[in-house]
């Protein structure tokens, strides 16, 4: 049984005070109950120190949400792995569908960021999908395919086990458009299936795959009931208490 992971992308939200504020609501919701999933928080990087210090004493687990691959060096406006781990983070968001298109981030770069995260102690959460235009043109499996294949290589199958895979299809992100339970479903299947291919039955079975993009309370325990649908990686719903604690009570 693979034990479900819900994670919360704050993107660009939230300054200093913000976080303490959402981070002790989630805190008091969380305190008395038994989960039976783990939550991972997100902050922006000028949040991360401040978010470990406030998570102390709860399940809460410290992830960020980009990095670049070098240890250090003259590359203005970069946080690497090393800083990374220094400030308690203990994931990292890598190959985001907004870095993928507004930053212009290849699977090549993607996957130097991975090996980067691993070789420093990060875990990865690595994130694929295909856009509206990709699905329309019935070429969904083979866009998420390549990100795996290209965004994986050369990973070893020890360290496929501390990588955590988000597919978010890139159309259902910050629309309100979630993806069917059974449309997600079959793409994690199909992921999970080429995980099995590229590593083993084993590797792929003890795979987390997050579903992200436009998880809300209403949402979620459909889509965490699916079979290999293993956690949310949750956007919008995350920055507030009261919804993002609801998904979590779903899984
Ligand atoms: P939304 O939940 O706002 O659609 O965002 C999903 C996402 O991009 C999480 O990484």
């Amino acid at each position: 049984m693979r034990r479900k992971i819900i994670a919360g992308n704050w993107k660009m939200f939230n300054n200093l005070s913000e976080t303490v504020k959402l981070i002790d609501e989630l805190k008091a919701k969380i305190n008395n109950e038994a989960l039976n999933c783990d939550v991972i928080v997100c902050p922006p990087f000028t949040s991360l120190e401040t978010a470990d210090r406030t998570i102390k004493g709860s399940v809460i687990k410290l992830g960020s949400q980009n990095m670049y691959f070098e240890e250090n060096g003259a590359y203005t406006g970069e946080i690497s792995a090393s800083m990374l781990k220094s400030t308690g983070c203990e994931f990292v968001i890598l190959g985001h569908s907004e870095r993928r298109t507004i930053f212009k981030e290849s699977n090549e770069l993607i996957n130097k960021k991975i090996k980067k995260a691993l070789a420093s102690g990060l875990k990865p959460i690595f994130c694929i999908g295909e856009t509206l235009q990709e699905r329309e043109e019935g070429i969904t499996e083979k866009v998420v395919k390549t990100q795996v294949v290209n965004g994986l290589k050369d990973i070893s199958a020890d360290d496929m086990g501390k990588i955590i895979v988000a597919y978010e299809p890139v159309w259902a992100i910050g629309t309100g458009k979630t993806a069917t339970p059974d449309q997600a479903q079959e793409v994690h299947s199909v992921i999970r299936n080429l995980i099995a291919e590229l590593y083993s039955k084993e590797v792929a079975g003890n795979l987390v795959i997050q579903y992200g993009g436009s998880v809300k309370p209403d949402n979620a325990a459909q889509l965490l009931s699916q079979p290999d649908i293993d956690g949310a990686l949750v956007g919008g719903a995350c920055l507030k208490a009261d919804s993002f604690f609801a998904i979590i009570k779903a899984a």
